[in-house]
């Protein structure tokens, strides 16, 4: 879908014109490219101890160029520096910072963390365009004593306000590690690529949690669902039709799910993955049963599962009658919960199972006229949850992705003025593209992923509203 505002402002008088009126200077992001460099730049790693040194291993590894910083002193004196970074960070001939890393896994008290958020200050100016902040460090618990509590959960309001202050298509992520999970775990350093990769384009100020489960990192980070049977449902369109060809792309094996009413539709897409079509109500009683069977006649197995159909019908609450709020929670839950069901009761899945549904930032910050929408969403990502923990004995996950405002039909059918502000609100200025969602959910349904289970990532630019 057209942002012609974008285009307006990204050259010529009216990048000048925004520029002198202080509008919103939204820039194209960087996403994904077979084969292109994981980040625009040398990475800027902050921080001392076996963490740092670990991520410095695998960084190298991925051929990225590292400087490192241990971090400024308490009295904000010069840069303690390991390898003659310069103080504003530049790389080699002075090219712009692809990423900035800090290292926070071993910050035991709030004072630990202004040296390494501080020697981040400066090198920020130097953030190539799309560029990336990824903060590592462990999530708190009850368990913590408090100050630890406190440094641990200071991380998190540090980098969301950080992420606020980047420009240029540049986001801030961070990375919260379960007590006894290595910073070099898999699901650790596959969550990092990603964050740091442009599959990650839109997402902006949010937390990847990794637990204890394993994960497995690809021999080819190109095809990291080699091999993998995944339905999509709702696929004949909008945010499906990108998540079946970001599957496709990634190596999977796709069955698409849409109505028998977007028949043609679906086949389209179907024949451009080269994959099967099922025309299926998911509201039906026996979906789950016709998605296994398909599924298993089809392709011999079924590995990923990826809730994508949703439907809204928004009124004030005032003015909801039970049809409206029936329709929404039948399609975007109550179907859900049925097929998952049927499925973890059929013992024909596979160890190490995916399902990744599609919530809504409107479930987190709530949405006026969406009461049952967001009644939808919010209980799909108590779903994950509770999914996540049945799921764990078999190696399989759970998670959700909460897209914000997204460029789509269903996007486009909103009133100019709203559709100006909704897709404005949030740190990059701009809607995100179906394929950001998608490249999220294909993460999420990867064997990289096997220690992130039961989390609500989202895909929102970092909306204004709600965390
Ligand atoms: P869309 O309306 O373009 O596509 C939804 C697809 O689901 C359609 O092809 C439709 O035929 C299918 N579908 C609806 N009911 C079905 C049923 N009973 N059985 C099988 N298929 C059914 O919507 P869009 O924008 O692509 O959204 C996809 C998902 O993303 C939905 O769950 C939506 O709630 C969610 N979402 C979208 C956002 C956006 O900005 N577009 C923002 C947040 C969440």
């Amino acid at each position: 879908m057209a942002d012609k505002y974008t285009d307006f402002v990204s050259r010529g008088w009216g990048r000048d014109l925004a520029k002198r009126l202080g509008l919103p200077q939204p820039v194209t992001l960087r996403r994904h490219e077979p084969g292109a460099p994981l980040v625009p730049g040398p990475v800027l790693l902050i921080g001392a101890g076996p963490g740092a040194d670990a991520l410095e291993t695998a960084l190298k590894g991925w051929d990225v160029e590292v400087l490192r910083n241990l971090g400024e002193t308490h009295d904000g004196g010069a840069a303690a520096t390991s390898s003659g970074v310069p103080a504003a960070g530049a790389g080699k001939g002075g090219a712009r910072l692809g990423a900035i890393v800090l290292a926070l896994d071993g910050i035991a008290r709030p004072e630990d963390l202004s040296g390494l958020f501080l020697a981040a200050g400066r090198p920020l100016r130097s953030l190539a365009p799309s560029g990336r902040v990824v903060t590592v460090s462990r999530r708190s618990s009850t368990a913590d004593e408090p100050a630890l509590a406190a440094a641990r959960s200071g991380v998190e309001g540090a980098l969301r306000s950080l992420a606020r202050e980047l420009r240029n298509g540049a986001t801030g992520n961070g990375i919260l590690l379960a007590e006894g999970v290595p910073v070099d775990a898999p699901s650790a350093l596959g969550a990092l690529r990603f964050l740091l990769s442009g599959r990650a384009a839109y997402v902006d100020g949010q937390f990847l949690t990794v637990g204890t489960a394993k994960g497995e990192l690809p021999s080819d980070p190109e095809k990291p669902l080699a091999g993998k049977v995944a339905v999509v449902t709702g696929a004949a369109r909008g945010i499906g039709a990108a998540i079946a060809r970001t599957l496709a792309r990634d190596g999977a094996k796709l069955v698409v799910v849409d109505v028998p009413a977007a028949g043609d539709a679906l086949v389209k897409v179907a024949n451009e993955v080269r994959g099967t079509a099922l025309q299926l109500d998911i509201t039906k009683p026996d979906a789950g049963e016709r998605i296994l069977e398909h599924a298993l006649h089809r392709h011999g197995g079924l590995d990923i599962l990826v809730h994508n159909a949703g439907i809204t019908r928004d009124k004030l609450l005032a003015n909801m009658d039970a049809a409206k709020w029936d329709a929404v929670i039948a399609v975007n839950l109550a179907a859900q919960l049925r097929i998952n069901d049927a499925l973890l009761a059929s013992g024909n899945l596979g160890e190490g199972f995916r399902i990744v549904s599609v919530a809504s930032t409107s479930g987190i910050a709530g949405n006026r006229g969406q009461t049952n929408y967001a009644a939808s969403k919010a209980g799909v990502m108590g779903m994950v949850r509770s999914t996540a923990a049945r799921l764990a004995a078999t190696g399989g996950t759970a998670n959700a992705v909460a897209p914000g405002f997204i460029e789509t039909e269903m996007t486009a059918r909103i009133p100019l003025g709203m559709r100006e502000v909704g897709r404005r609100i949030n740190s990059l200025q701009q809607g995100g593209q179906p394929v950001d969602v998608a490249e999220a959910i294909g993460f999420l349904a990867s064997d990289a992923a096997g220690g992130v289970s039961g989390n609500v990532l989202r895909v929102c630019g970092q909306y204004w509203m709600g965390q």
